[in-house]
């Protein structure tokens, strides 16, 4: 009885789990989607989400930087995302005297937007299904690597061709692990204004506490302000450029959401693994992930002591601690997610169906057979090499003096040979080293280098650890303290007066460099991985995409009448779900939203991260919300979907039934990090910022309301 229970309980969880699950490509909504959201509650057509012949929805998104989105929302190129994605630049604009992060930043009209150097905005022209023409001209009786360079000339041809002319950028990516191609054709804006920014006690309240968490109170938002040259095109910073007029700006709703209503997430998610074989679950969520978490928990618990010493210190190091720590959180939750859903045990079962189904078909069976023993066999050699690269972009790594000797790559006598342009590069390194220096805490970095020594020689076993490293600890007796003080007392690089007058001295020679023992340190590091980790990294990483390519077909020929979904891989992707509330474990409820009220009750005056600023405070005492008050007289901070998002999704719009915009995408919840890997619809919620708290915060908080002049909001 128990037995039979459980196999429907099964059974209607394969048929009926996928409801909310999926990362979809727009130019495909009408055949696989429109229908379901249609009967979702949403309004709109396919062809208004998407089109290459009229404006549409997509031409009010962009991809902001290289990992986040960012939306339209007004005809002067007004452009909202989170102040997580705009973190880097309100960083870099702050001083100790003037310091945007503490306090936020407002300009009062365009000519106080400040210039972001290296900051982009990219739209989609169109997105065409290419796979015809990247796989031309290859013969089945070609070998893999002859396969493979006939795709590399096809894939070339086809992006220029795209190009061609159009001042328009292009590229082909794989999707189903090269089982589809498609091209996408980008309009990349290059001066991309700060407009304004709340201050960290709105934009980032809860800091790393919250972070991944809910119930969620923070303001995570920032705007800034697309320019383009006179004829509305792409142009590098100048004064003379203008606010840049698009094709579709979004209309704000402020008639607000309740549980139940459709949502929908227009964005650029970065990269998800729903496919994933069981050996690679088991790697992530038993080794990789624990690892990982380790490290990063080491090197932020220094960082964060010499930050708190020092303001010049939080100020500089201030993005690069975000970021460690958004991911050392992130993997927490989701070693956490996949245990507590027996994730290994549940792919193994899927696979064990899997095989089962083709059965029936002896060449079939013996195949996938085959398949899954190569998959052991090479997940079993992948799996040590990478330990190694963890170890190589988590510890080694996590030492800025590594990082920075790195840099010195460009300088040394084999590359001045080579190099024509060697003049511009020595200027432009002798303007980096000083900035460099000015900012760098050598006392801090001397810290995370002993501690990454230790952990470097506790986690890896000799056999694969970087010889030099290891002889360099062991003729030291182990003590990274040791080793440490050596390499910051003797290496010119991390001496401000010596490296400049080794870079003044560069055109004579560039020995002092190459014999410097952190450089040389970093060479000895380097070679070892490129000798004897990457390589087979790389040919393991090109053998699994193979099998995946195999498996994938596999999957998408048994399972006929399933909606196959692509990993996330940072393209452009819809994902729609309801506004709803969960059950993070037996004995509570979420409600879906959140207000002004718990931002209160969080307030502490004593820990940094919830400070309330007595602005705040006021409006709260007089409940001076005017119109973005909600029925009940209550301020909405956040709000949570069952939208399946994951990290780049942050600054995507959540737009409701109309297509209208009621919120920022900012986050997920704990209990559901694992959708990367496995999508459980009972716990993976997005989380929104309401945008009646983004207006409230621009209007009343910030008086900067002249903003809301040029948007549409509608009641
Ligand atoms: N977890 C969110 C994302 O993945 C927000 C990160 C920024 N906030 C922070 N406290 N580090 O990007
Ligand atoms: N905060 C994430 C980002 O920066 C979004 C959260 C997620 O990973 O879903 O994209």
């Amino acid at each position: 009885m128990k037995k039979t229970l459980l196999i429907f309980a099964a059974l209607f969880i394969s048929l009926h789990s996928m409801a909310d699950e999926g990362m979809w490509l727009p130019f495909l909504l009408k055949q696989m989607n429109e229908k379901e959201m249609k009967k979702d509650g949403c309004k709109l057509s396919a062809e208004d989400i998407y089109s290459v012949n009229k404006s549409s929805l997509k031409d009010a998104i962009v991809q902001f930087g290289g990992g986040c989105t960012g939306e339209i929302i007004s005809d002067k190129g007004l452009l909202l995302t989170n102040h997580h994605c705009g973190y880097s630049q309100i960083a870099n604009h702050s001083t100790v005297e003037k310091d945007y992060l503490t306090n936020g930043f407002w300009a009062m009209n365009q000519k106080e937007e400040l210039p972001n150097a290296g900051l982009t905005a990219t739209f989609i022209v169109r997105i065409e299904d290419v796979t015809t023409k990247v796989n031309a001209n290859i013969l089945s009786s070609y070998t893999e690597a002859q396969k493979d360079s006939v795709m590399k000339v096809n894939i070339k041809a086809a992006e220029k061709e795209a190009m061609n002319g159009t001042g328009y950028e292009a590229f082909i990516r794989p999707f189903f692990y090269g089982n589809m191609h498609i091209l996408f054709v980008t309009e990349v804006y290059k001066d991309v204004r700060l407009v304004g920014a709340p201050p960290s006690s709105i934009g980032k309240f809860g800091g790393d506490t919250d972070n991944w968490m809910w119930p969620r109170h923070t303001g995570d938002f920032s705007i800034f302000r697309i320019y383009a040259n006179k004829d509305n095109k792409p142009a590098e910073y100048s004064p003379d450029n203008i606010p840049y007029t698009p094709k579709r700006f979004l209309t704000i709703s402020l008639k607000g959401t309740e549980e139940g209503d459709f949502t929908m997430v227009y964005g650029f998610p970065g990269r998800t693994q729903e496919y994933l074989f069981s050996d690679a679950v088991d790697m992530t969520m038993n080794e990789s992930d624990p690892v990982k978490v380790s490290l990063r928990e080491k090197r932020l618990g220094i960082m964060n002591e010499f930050m708190k010493a020092d303001d010049k210190t939080r100020i500089t190091y201030a993005a690069s601690y975000a970021s460690i720590a958004n991911y050392w959180k992130k993997w927490m939750g989701e070693m956490q997610g996949l245990q507590k859903f027996d994730a290994v045990n549940k792919k193994k079962e899927f696979e064990q169906k899997f095989i089962s189904l083709v059965s029936a078909d002896p060449l079939q069976k013996e195949k996938f057979n085959t398949l899954f023993n190569d998959f052991h066999k090479v997940y079993a050699q992948y799996k040590v090499l990478n330990k190694q690269m963890d170890y190589y972009s988590e510890c080694l790594s996590g030492i800025n003096a590594i990082a920075f000797a790195r840099y010195f790559d460009k300088l040394t006598d084999a590359t001045r040979k080579k190099s024509s342009t060697l003049k511009q590069e020595l200027e432009k390194a002798k303007t980096d080293v000083a900035r460099f220096h000015k900012t760098y805490n050598a006392a801090m970095d001397r810290e995370l280098c002993t501690a990454m020594l230790d952990m470097y020689m506790k986690g890896l076993d000799k056999t694969l650890r970087v010889p030099s490293v290891d002889s360099m600890m062991n003729a030291n007796g182990n003590d990274s303290r040791k080793v440490t003080d050596y390499l910051f007392a003797n290496s010119a690089l991390l001496d401000a007066t010596k490296i400049t007058t080794i870079l003044n001295d560069y055109d004579n020679s560039s020995a002092k460099i190459e014999s410097d023992p952190l450089y040389v340190l970093w060479k000895q590091i380097n070679s070892y991985y490129n000798s004897k980790v990457r390589p087979s990294f790389t040919s393991y990483d090109v053998q699994l995409n193979g099998l995946y390519k195999v498996y994938m077909k596999g999957l998408m020929d048994v399972y006929k009448d399933k909606k196959f979904f692509p990993d996330a891989n940072s393209t452009l992707r819809i994902t729609y779900g309801k506004v709803k509330g969960y059950t993070p474990h037996d004995g509570a409820i979420y409600k879906h939203y959140t207000t002004l009220d718990g931002v209160m009750e969080k307030e502490n005056p004593n820990v940094d991260e919830f400070i309330v600023f007595p602005k705040m405070k006021d409006l709260y005492a007089k409940k001076d919300y005017g119109r973005y008050a909600d029925k009940n007289g209550k301020l909405r901070v956040a709000f949570l979907g069952s939208n399946h998002t994951t990290g780049g999704n942050s600054g995507s719009p959540v737009l409701n039934a109309n297509g209208e915009l009621i919120g920022t995408n900012f986050d997920r919840v704990w209990e559901g990090t694992m959708s990367d890997i496995m999508y459980n619809p009972e716990i993976c919620r997005n989380i929104t910022l309401d945008v009646h708290y983004t207006l409230f915060v621009i209007d009343k908080y910030a008086g900067a309301g002249y903003l809301l002049n040029e948007m549409k909001i509608v009641q």
